[in-house]
């Protein structure tokens, strides 16, 4: 079991959840986050810390985002690791629930 970073992080990426992961395995790309499934300890902590919603427990994932499961594990393999809180992306509030954002996500 893992969390996963869901659609809804694409092009807001607001890094609240990194400042409280105990073992750091976030990793950052262009305009998403994901969790590395292997470090990941299933802590809870990140969560409710997401200001749009968008991590999940692996078994509460919607259906129709079930392949961000495999897109978590591939992009942590390539994207570098990220500790520190930043400034969310600049349209952050505009992109928050827009439908189908996986198709804006840049790898
Ligand atoms: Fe980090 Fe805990 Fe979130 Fe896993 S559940 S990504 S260990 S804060
Ligand atoms: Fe993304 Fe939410 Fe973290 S928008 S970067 S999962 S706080």
């Amino acid at each position: 079991m893992t969390f996963v970073v869901g659609e809804n992080c694409i092009n807001c990426k607001h890094t609240d959840c990194v400042e409280v992961c105990p073992v750091d395995c976030f990793y950052e790309g262009p305009n998403f986050l994901v969790i590395h499934p292997d470090e990941c300890i299933d802590c809870a902590l990140c969560e409710p810390e997401c200001p749009v919603n968008a991590i999940f427990s692996e078994d509460e994932l919607p259906d129709d985002q079930k392949e961000f499961v495999a897109i978590n594990a591939e992009l942590a393999e390539t994207w570098p690791n990220i500790t520190e809180m930043k400034d969310a992306l600049p349209d952050a509030e505009q992109w928050d629930g827009v439908a189908n954002k996986r198709e804006k996500l840049v790898r």
